[in-house]
């Protein structure tokens, strides 16, 4: 399908959100690269230039090709996207030395006669909160633009050339945090560019599905279930394709999931009319070879290897490889495209793909991905329009590696240490400061701050935390606790499973789930000889786990969870996690 609007990525983590917001419009958008020429975006009815963290000063920073703003397509820059072009076209952006971050109130100038820009502002009036992130900024508009509107300290919040349909914006209208957002990529879309509704992705079922039957022809499709949205929704696509005889899938057991998941899986599949449906019980193997584990980097290198085996071992024992199959994937779009902000997702894939068996098959070809073209919530939209159960379908995201990420281990022990601030735990987790991971100590304070920059600010002041936490619940004095040295073993993973469905229970029952974004349940060695692991709690919230912010819970909850995870064999402490993403990542590792 050919898109209405393509969105140049300049390396935002935005602008998969943006392209997604102008599909939630009911018009079909794709993301490219900046550079791409505009001879091959002819047809487009408009462009949009996304956000990014370069100036356009920085040597190599992201550019579009200039002739997108001559040809009289519609184009709409955004952060970024407008400092761009008041760059090519002549005007004056600044370097800005602190940058603004938050929320702004714009001003309008719709009162002036002179008045063209009200295509972008149609239906908006009086003062408006949006959302800004930059540090440069545009101080004079390139010739024959008009400011359309201004903030306290961004002069060129919003300009215009309407003749040229031009447009452009500093703040970010793709966000929640800008309430009259969704309305200006409305105008844009549908006023400036004139495209027309094209796009309903629960009405793609019939598509795909003859989609699948070409690619497929007289061959079948096996899968590598996860259990997951994604490949749960491209597996029941393909099964009404061709039927249950020619759809198989396998779901690897490694040892490392939640509570009843694999009963989870068997009874979806078996409701879905999966008649080719495995489960390999792989737990010892992963379970052995995690056995010395501690290092964050060791473990997942580890659980990677151990997946190529199982992989591979299934692939050559039912004969997968020979010329009568092809492998299907759960892969959706942000997945396929390169950007900053699916770098991971795009790790995460690169490493199921080493398996060599897997390679030879996209090598060859022989590879289906029904979902390539869409988005999380439209794959939803898609589930659901195949009556799957919302249970399934409104899952908070599990990483593959599962508990393994969420048990921490440590093979030196120690004890906490008092300092000013609070006391330094004797473990390490994970954290991300720009671009680069950091493993360090975790902060305990005794209360929960008044405000969510705390922990931020103690992180910033001390260089050898990364993470801080509320002391919630402790079974002794935390001074008196220590570190004993902890690995992925079976014993631990079964407290943590345990602590892990009851956290989910009571957040379940209370509706407090449909507040989060995802809740990590961690298990940390340190305790007492008779209760040697603590349990951490982070609920967070987030829009595509690239940034988050930690969730407050409600305190009857908090009792209720703590009051259980006490009662838990050999778990000596409860704590709550403050910190946002970045400085900490979500999981622990
Ligand atoms: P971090 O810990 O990096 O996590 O802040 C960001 C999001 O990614 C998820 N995650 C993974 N998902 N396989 C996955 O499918 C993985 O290996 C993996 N590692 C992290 C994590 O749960 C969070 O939502």
């Amino acid at each position: 399908m050919r898109p209405q609007i393509t969105v140049l990525d300049a390396g935002g983590q935005y602008c998969h959100l943006i392209a997604r917001k102008v599909r939630d419009l009911g018009v079909y958008a794709e993301v490219a690269p900046s550079e791409t020429p505009a001879a091959e975006l002819a047809g487009r009815k408009g462009i949009i230039i996304s956000g990014g963290p370069s100036s356009v000063y920085d040597p190599g920073s992201p550019t579009i090709d200039p002739r997108l703003l001559h040809s009289g397509v519609p184009v709409l820059g955004i952060c970024y996207g407008q400092q761009l072009m008041a760059h090519i076209l002549g005007g004056r952006v600044e370097k800005g030395e602190r940058g603004e971050y938050g929320f702004a109130q714009l001003d309008l100038r719709g009162a002036d006669s002179l008045f063209h820009g009200d295509t972008l502002f149609k239906g908006i009036e009086g003062r408006q909160q949006v959302w800004m992130s930059h540090r440069d900024a545009v101080q004079d508009p390139p010739p024959g633009f008009e400011v359309l509107g201004s903030t306290e300290t961004c002069r060129v919040a919003a300009m215009a050339s309407p003749e040229r349909g031009l447009y452009a914006v500093q703040f970010h209208p793709e966000v929640a945090h800008t309430p009259c957002g969704t309305q200006i990529l409305k105008n844009f879309v549908f006023e400036a560019c004139g495209c027309v509704k094209d796009w309903d992705p629960a009405g793609q079922v019939q598509a795909i599905e003859d989609q699948i039957r070409a690619v497929a022809q007289d061959r079948n499709i096996f899968f590598f279930v996860s259990g997951g949205v994604d490949s749960t929704v491209a597996y029941t696509l393909c099964l009404r394709a061709l039927g249950p005889e020619r759809v198989h899938g396998t779901y690897v057991d490694t040892g490392l999931m939640r509570e009843g998941e694999t009963e989870f899986v068997r009874a979806n599949f078996s409701a879905l009319g999966a008649r080719a449906f495995a489960v390999e019980d792989a737990a010892k193997q992963f379970l052995s070879s995690l056995a010395t584990a501690v290092n964050p980097e060791v473990k997942r290198h580890i659980i990677g290897e151990e997946f190529v085996r199982v992989q591979q071992r299934i692939l050559e024992s039912e004969h997968f490889l020979d010329g009568r199959w092809i492998l299907g994937q759960g892969t959706i779009y942000p997945d396929t495209i390169e950007s900053g902000g699916t770098a991971k997702a795009d790790l995460i894939k690169t490493h199921h793909n080493r398996v060599a068996g897997i390679q030879k098959l996209i090598d060859e070809g022989r590879i289906i991905e029904p979902l390539a073209s869409f988005y999380k919530d439209e794959v939803r939209a898609i589930g659901r329009q195949l009556g799957l159960a919302p249970e399934l379908l409104d899952r908070h995201p599990f990483p593959g590696p599962g508990l393994a990420i969420r048990c921490l281990c440590s093979e030196t022990g120690g004890a906490p240490e008092k300092l000013p601030e609070g006391w330094l735990l004797p473990v390490r987790s994970v954290g991300v400061q720009g671009d680069s991971r950091t493993y360090r100590a975790v902060l305990a304070i005794d209360r929960f701050p008044d405000s969510q920059e705390e922990a931020s600010s103690l992180i910033n002041k001390m260089d050898r935390i990364n993470r801080v936490v509320a002391e919630v619940w402790t079974s002794g004095k935390l001074g008196n606790m220590q570190a004993v040295p902890g690995f992925l073993t079976a014993e631990r993973l079964t407290r943590l499973r345990l602590a892990d469905a009851i956290v989910r229970r009571l957040t379940l029952a209370s509706g407090f789930d449909q507040a989060v974004w995802q809740f990590p349940v961690v298990l940390m060695p340190l305790g007492t000889p008779e209760r040697p692991d603590s349990v951490v709690l982070r609920p967070i919230d987030s829009v595509d786990g690239m940034t988050a912010s930690v969730v407050t819970m409600p305190r009857e909850l908090l009792t209720d969870i703590v009051r259980e995870l006490s009662a838990v064999p050999g778990v000596a402490g409860v704590f709550y996690d403050l910190t946002n993403k970045p400085p900490a990542t979500i999981e622990w590792e």
